[in-house]
């Protein structure tokens, strides 16, 4: 019996939380890669367009009153160095460990392209099924069983130190999502350092080489990772995750929604007696 066979076998009733989190501590042995990347995978309009996000955000949070709840500075993760682990989340801003978020998700249906979305979807579930994740496998090859959690522009910084001295991300997973995608927004020469990398049980730490503009990286929510400090420049990232719950994001104040965060699972979203059954057949 395979690993895999040992998520699924030792209970049958498992529901699709308990498996990926058994997933997420054995190592299938179909499963190889831990990321996929696709060169390319948006043009230089569809960036421009998803760079505009930001300020279309800042202004509809303007408009709404939300400006408040709309970017905030955010530090998570385990560090490397237990000393910024332990720092209280002021400190961790003035050491630069952490980024710059602004919750886009309010703005991306109106201000993308009609099919930018559906095609990083499009290339969630590729790499899905290209990596034998597991999220297909249980019935979210059906393309309407996948929604947007979150969409967010991400941004390190120092070219302000004074300011966001911003220099790396701890180690953490995407808890709760299903599928994270991330939009490289600039070339790799624009800044130094901010490299992606991936700490699973089931491989070895892996970076991910830099990314060109448009390039789409995806993974599976669950795999630990975190990013090197960026040492020059800005590192601009656009990150959207998918799970199986939809959350009115147009509507929602504030940042991502929680697995059990019921104002925000709500009306038109499925329950979980409507999720897809396990193993449903392609
Ligand atoms: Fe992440």
């Amino acid at each position: 019996m395979n690993e895999e066979d040992e998520c699924l076998d030792d209970d049958s009733d498992k529901d699709l939380r308990s498996l990926l989190e058994c997933y997420a501590h054995h190592c299938p042995s179909n499963q190889t890669k831990q990321w996929m990347r696709y060169p390319g995978g948006l043009s230089p309009e569809d960036v421009q367009s998803i760079v505009a996000l930001k300020e279309a955000a800042l202004e509809n949070a303007r408009s709404s009153g939300i400006e408040d709840k709309i970017q905030e500075f955010r530090a998570f993760g385990t560090y490397s160095d237990p000393e910024v682990d332990d720092m209280e989340e002021e400190e961790k801003r003035e050491i630069g460990a952490g980024h710059i978020v602004t919750f886009v998700h309010r703005v991306f249906a109106s201000h993308l392209p009609e099919n930018l979305v559906s095609r990083l979807k499009d290339a969630a579930l590729a790499a899905d099924r290209e990596g034998n994740w597991g999220v297909g496998a249980f019935g979210f090859r059906n393309y309407s069983h996948l929604n947007v959690r979150c969409a967010e522009i991400i941004e390190y910084n120092v070219s302000n130190p004074g300011k966001y001295k911003i220099d790396g991300l701890g180690v953490h997973a995407d808890s709760e999502s299903l599928l994270t995608v991330a939009v490289a927004l600039q070339e790799p020469d624009e800044y130094e350092g901010g490299d992606l990398n991936f700490q699973s049980q089931c491989t070895n730490t892996s970076t991910v080489p830099r990314p060109r503009m448009g390039d789409v990286t995806v993974w599976p929510s669950w795999v630990k990772h975190a990013a090197t400090p960026v040492t020059k420049g800005i590192r601009r990232i656009f990150v959207v995750e998918f799970w199986e719950y939809c959350t009115r994001p147009e509507q929602r104040e504030g940042g991502r929604p929680g697995y059990d965060d019921e104002e925000d699972i709500i009306a038109n979203c499925m329950s979980d007696s409507e999720l897809p059954p396990l193993r449903e057949e392609s």
